[in-house]
């Protein structure tokens, strides 16, 4: 079977809306550490680690015995029952989540626990509204749907009503950080006078990775947790794409210093096993007490999953590691955005990273030469126009200086 014949399946048995990248897509078979292989046995370096999710590498050699042992011990038992894995996993999370974020509820994605999130804010609160930003991207349920703030991911003719958007700390083509942070807080303080008696939560990503990787100034978190404490509004802080490392802190939220009351977690948790996962402060989380389960949350093996990765990350110092090689990338893309004029900015942290350019049009032609060239690079932004770079964490410089040297033959640097 080739990736015609899977193309062709996909199109009479799957929906129409189901989109892959480029116009010819490799049928992807095997995957190693940094590697994707094909069916024509075609190597490529992955920067993009399965939308940021394979932050220890594909297949991670630890990760999968363990994961591998649990699935031949014992695969499921649902939530209602004991098992050991659902409460080291919780206690772990405990001990590393920041301020008395210590109490946590397992489901199987991210948007399940933005769901989850929302709700607990609503069931504490005993309010129904949210405050969200532009550029955000929560999910694809009808609440966290409603709650995102990127057009083209909101297609439920009738999403909720009850959401008040505040502007974007947009920082397109290098805008000045702490202003576009200042105008996103003064649109939340608007909101929060008229609608602040509404308000459940607010719900915000420590960098909108889907928005086109923009993250707020120093000051913004600290600013924003005042605002909403006055007017008794919660916290979420979505760390589904910055958390474990990614953004070189553990957490996205720690460049900030703030405790979140509520924080939403899966992808790289994982490393590619299904998990989903809200915790929340302890005078919070008692709020959550009317029955709630999920059938395949908490199972043995996403749990034993989340805890070698979690292991993984400690003994390999991969999060010092991506504050590094991050650098190391960051310096080579402003490098070639500085000489070439297609290139608008390039931003980020650790190693998610954005390299905004002029045309959309643009960022896929780079990703299909990129590709062709045995590099797999993402996209995002509001306008589809940023290459996104957040490649597993466990990268070296030598896979760094071979897809710069790509990047700098397909732009023509
Ligand atoms: C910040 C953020 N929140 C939520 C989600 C939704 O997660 P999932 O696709 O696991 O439902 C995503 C997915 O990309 C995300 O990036």
């Amino acid at each position: 079977m080739s990736a015609k014949d899977v193309i062709e399946l996909k199109k009479q048995y799957f929906f129409p809306n189901a989109m892959h990248f480029y116009k010819n897509p490799p049928l992807l078979v095997s995957g190693e550490g940094m590697t994707l292989i094909d069916d024509t046995g075609k190597a490529y370096l992955d920067f993009f680690a399965g939308v940021t999710v394979a932050n220890c590498g594909h297949c991670n050699a630890e990760i999968s015995k363990q994961v591998q042992e649990q699935v031949g011990k014992l695969q499921h038992t649902s939530i209602i029952y004991l098992t050991k894995p659902m409460g080291l996993l919780a206690k772990k999370l405990g001990d590393l989540l920041p301020g008395d974020i210590n109490r946590s509820f397992f489901c199987c994605s991210g948007t399940e626990a933005n769901e989850g999130a929302l709700l607990l804010a609503r069931m504490h609160t005993q309010k129904k509204g949210f405050l969200a930003f532009k550029g955000g991207l929560h999910g694809r349920s009808h609440l966290t749907m409603s709650v995102t703030g990127i057009p083209m991911w909101r297609i439920d003719p009738y999403l909720e009503e009850d959401v008040y958007f505040a502007e974007g700390f947009f920082n397109d083509g290098g805008a000045d950080r702490q202003a576009v942070s200042d105008l996103a807080l003064k649109s939340v303080e608007d909101i929060l006078k008229e609608h602040g008696t509404d308000i459940a939560a607010c719900i915000v990503e420590p960098m909108q990775g889907n928005g086109g990787m923009h993250y707020p100034a120093p000051d913004f978190f600290t600013r924003l947790k005042r605002l909403l404490e006055s007017y008794g509004v919660l916290l979420i802080v979505d760390e589904i794409q910055t958390g474990f490392g990614r953004t070189g802190k553990l957490f996205g939220i720690e460049h900030y210093g703030v405790v979140p009351d509520i924080m939403t977690m899966a992808k790289a948790l994982g490393n590619g096993q299904p998990i989903g996962v809200f915790s929340a402060r302890e005078h919070v989380a008692s709020s959550l007490n009317k029955p709630s389960a999920s059938t395949l949350g908490g199972n043995p093996v996403s749990m034993v999953a989340g805890l070698a990765v979690l292991d993984y990350i400690k003994d390999h110092d991969l999060v010092a590691h991506s504050a590094d090689m991050g650098a190391y990338l960051l310096d080579y893309l402003s490098e070639i955005g500085s000489t070439n004029d297609n290139v608008q900015d390039v931003r980020g942290l650790g190693h998610m990273i954005g390299m905004e350019l002029g045309r959309p049009e643009l960022v896929d032609e780079v990703l299909e030469k990129m590709k062709d060239l045995g590099f797999i690079i993402g996209k995002n932004g509001i306008n589809r126009n940023v290459l996104a770079f957040q490649p597993p964490l466990i990268v070296e410089k030598e896979h760094i200086d071979k897809m710069i040297e790509a990047l700098k033959q397909v732009l023509k640097v």
